[in-house]
């Protein structure tokens, strides 16, 4: 088993298939920067298929048994089933991905025979105005929700439902939400806003904690507290007391969780981050194309064995350079 200085195994690996999206969320990918003259990655950068089964392949033998495919939007990814297909044939893996939603009535068939076990979709909100102010995009609240159905009836449930909570913005649809998916079988989490990345125009003051969250849902509901599921969870569980919902809720910023972060991420065009906040990542491509045997797992193991990232729990002026974008590392 691999570990890092700080005793953390290499368990999760998060692999971005794109950096496109067809949504512009604010705190992800705002208009202004990500316009029509933005240079997303071309397809001759993007890792191959060959290459991502082998970067899936390395990492499950270091030890990693759940992969996640996010993007950008990964359902955008052409020959998004195909790699699925491969990464399903993978022993022992736990494989979900991470997408808007407004794709999976296309798609979530086909991704659940190519093996599929899960998806989260994201989803801010349920009054239209308030989702398309979030999401800066042209799709229905109910596009999005008809995907959710097409996601559970496909059997990649239990669906969890990403609702990221920025103040003034998001922060209005946490009971409304709760009424939507009460009853529904899906898990709902609220997920603190982040610093991540160089353009989301973050301050604290956006931040809604994880302690107001639940006084809000407290003023409306009885809940009661579950244990975490496993080691490395990364939310605070809890159950609405008549059992109709459980909520999670993930707090990045005031309760961090990097102690026992066990993720790294890789970009759509194959460089490895060992924190959601780092920089530049170490760039994959050379061990994967030009390498001898054994090279890849080398640079693998040999970067998380130098791992010291804590990000969330220095947070305060502890970034130096800028972090890599959300829309490129897939959250
Ligand atoms: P499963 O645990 O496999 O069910 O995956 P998941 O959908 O819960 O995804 P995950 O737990 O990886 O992340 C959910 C959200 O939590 C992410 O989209 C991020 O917003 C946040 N998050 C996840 N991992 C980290 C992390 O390592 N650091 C920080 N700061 N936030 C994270
Ligand atoms: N803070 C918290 N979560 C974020 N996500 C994207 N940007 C941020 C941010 N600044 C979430 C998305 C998605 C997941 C991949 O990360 O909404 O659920
Ligand atoms: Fe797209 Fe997700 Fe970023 Fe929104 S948060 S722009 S849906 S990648
Ligand atoms: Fe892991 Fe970095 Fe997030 Fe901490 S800030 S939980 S080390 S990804």
């Amino acid at each position: 088993m691999t570990s890092d200085l700080l005793g953390r195994p290499l368990r999760d690996l998060r692999i971005s298939l794109t950096d496109r999206c067809n949504f512009r969320c604010g705190y992800c990918m705002p208009r202004e920067l990500f316009g029509p003259d933005h240079a997303f990655l071309p397809t001759s950068r993007l890792l191959s298929i060959d290459e991502i089964e082998r970067v899936a392949r390395t990492a499950v033998e270091l030890g990693v048994s759940k992969i996640r495919l996010t993007g950008g939007e990964p359902l955008m990814r052409r020959g998004v089933v195909g790699i699925v297909e491969r990464l399903a044939r993978i022993e022992g893996l736990d494989l979900a991905m991470t997408t808007n939603g407004v794709l999976l009535p296309r798609f979530a068939d086909d991704l659940a025979a190519a093996g599929l076990r899960r998806v989260t979709v994201s989803l801010d909100a349920v009054d239209q105005e308030i989702f398309e102010a979030a999401s800066d995009s042209r799709f229905r609240v109910a596009d999005v929700l008809r995907g959710v159905d097409a996601a559970d009836a496909a059997g990649l449930g239990p669906v969890k439902v990403n609702a990221v909570i920025r103040r003034g913005l998001t922060d209005r649809q946490i009971l409304p939400m709760i009424r939507e998916h009460r009853g529904s079988g899906r898990i709902l989490r609220f997920i603190e806003f982040m610093d991540v990345g160089g353009t989301n125009g973050w301050s604290r003051d956006h931040v809604v904690t994880a302690e107001e969250i639940l006084d809000l849902i407290r003023s409306e509901w009885q809940v009661v507290e579950l244990p975490a599921s496993r080691y490395g969870e990364v939310a605070q569980r809890f159950m609405l007391a008549d059992g109709s919902l459980e909520i999670g809720i993930i707090a990045s910023v005031s309760v961090p969780f990097c102690g026992t972060c066990t993720r790294a991420r890789v970009t759509a065009e194959g460089r490895l981050h060992t924190c959601l906040f780092s920089a530049g990542g170490v760039d994959l491509v050379p061990a994967l194309r030009h390498g001898r045997p054994g090279d890849l797992e080398g640079l693998l193991s040999s970067t998380w064995a130098g791992r010291a990232d804590r990000y969330s729990e220095l947070r305060s002026g502890a970034r130096t350079t800028l972090p890599v974008e959300m829309s490129y590392i897939g959250g």
